[in-house]
């Protein structure tokens, strides 16, 4: 037999993530191995083959599921985000540990073989306006899967039953379509309550961690929060990474609005811009986009520091 044990394993390896360059590599290392071997005749067959399905156009491999149906159609919105990590701007510690999810996310079949799972319950906590709804984006983006948003106003039911059964409803399409699961402003689940029964609330957070602890591993289940405090700290022990997201600093700020300028802020004396402490990134964006529109509007392009500083100063007063 021209294939070893160890090629047919890559070949499934490659062929369920998706890898067509790999998945041909390997198929070619068979064909190259039948000709050593003296199978000749296999060898130039597989390779015809090889060659051929090369030329196909690739169909798409996106999972097929971007509109969910039925009962799920209500409560979560999908979409395919554009948002890369390299959009994103933060502290390398805050970067490191979304990389390691991607990675264990791409690895999951290599970790599964030896018993292992991937991160796939990441808590995102931290100020808004920090990028942790974009966190969850940018994974999407970034391995290739729908970002399913829960919509927590249609999940939180007067009656803690129907809430139940709506969280399950989400946790069995967790378990059948592969994609990223957003629960954000997740502390509104264990701060709701169902008439007048503040005991509801922890019940639906308890019943909302037991279905965390089954979940399928192949989907990612996000749970964002802008309150630390009032969450218990037993709940952060039920995700595999826990991610803080904080202000930016001085760098990270003028970062976010360089970014947001692009060439409209190739001019821009840094130094001579005020301080923007206190500012998330969310408001360095807006403030940003504030003043590139005051000089578009004006018929001129490019953006001065003046200009970010009259925006954010109009940005403070109108935020008092
Ligand atoms: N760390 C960041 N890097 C770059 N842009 C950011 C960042 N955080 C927020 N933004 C910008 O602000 C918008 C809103 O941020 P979001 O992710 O919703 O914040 P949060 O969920 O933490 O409240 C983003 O879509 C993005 O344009
Ligand atoms: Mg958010």
């Amino acid at each position: 037999m021209a294939a070893t044990g160890e090629h047919v394993k890559a070949l499934v390896r490659t062929h369920a993530a998706g890898d067509d360059a790999a998945f041909y590599a390997v198929a070619l290392q068979v064909a190259a191995k039948a000709a050593r071997q003296g199978h000749t005749t296999l060898a130039q067959e597989l390779k015809q083959i090889i060659e051929s399905a090369r030329r196909q156009p690739v169909v798409s491999k996106v999972t097929p599921i971007a509109r969910p149906r039925g009962d799920l159609a209500d409560l979560v919105s999908a979409s395919f985000p554009e948002v890369t990590l390299q959009d994103l701007v933060a502290p390398a510690a805050v970067k490191d540990s979304i990389t390691r999810v991607l990675h264990e996310q791409r690895q999951r079949q290599a970790l599964a073989e030896h018993g292992f799972e991937p991160a796939h319950r990441l808590l995102l906590e931290g100020p808004p306006g920090t990028g942790k709804t974009m966190t969850a984006a940018v994974i999407a983006h970034e391995l290739s899967l729908p970002l399913l948003s829960v919509r927590l106003d249609s999940l939180l039911s007067r009656y803690m039953g129907e809430t139940a059964a709506k969280l399950r409803i989400v946790f069995d399409a967790v378990a059948s379509q592969r994609a990223v699961y957003l629960f954000d402003e997740f502390d509104a689940l264990g701060a709701h309550r169902t008439g007048n029964d503040v005991g509801e609330a922890r019940r639906i957070l308890n019943s909302f961690l037991v279905f965390l602890e089954g979940a399928n591993t192949e989907s990612i289940v996000v749970a964002a929060t802008n309150h630390r405090s009032i969450l218990d700290h037993a709940l952060f022990r039920r995700f595999d990474v826990t991610i803080t997201y904080s202000l930016p600093d001085q760098a990270q700020a003028r970062e976010v609005m360089r970014r947001r300028l692009g060439p409209l802020g190739r001019g821009v004396r840094w130094s001579s811009v005020a301080s923007t402490e206190g500012l998330s990134h969310a408001e360095l964006v807006k403030v940003a986009e504030s003043a590139a529109k005051e000089k578009i509007l004006r018929g001129e392009d490019h953006v001065s520091a003046a200009d970010l500083n009259k925006a954010l100063q109009a940005y403070r007063t109108a935020a008092g």
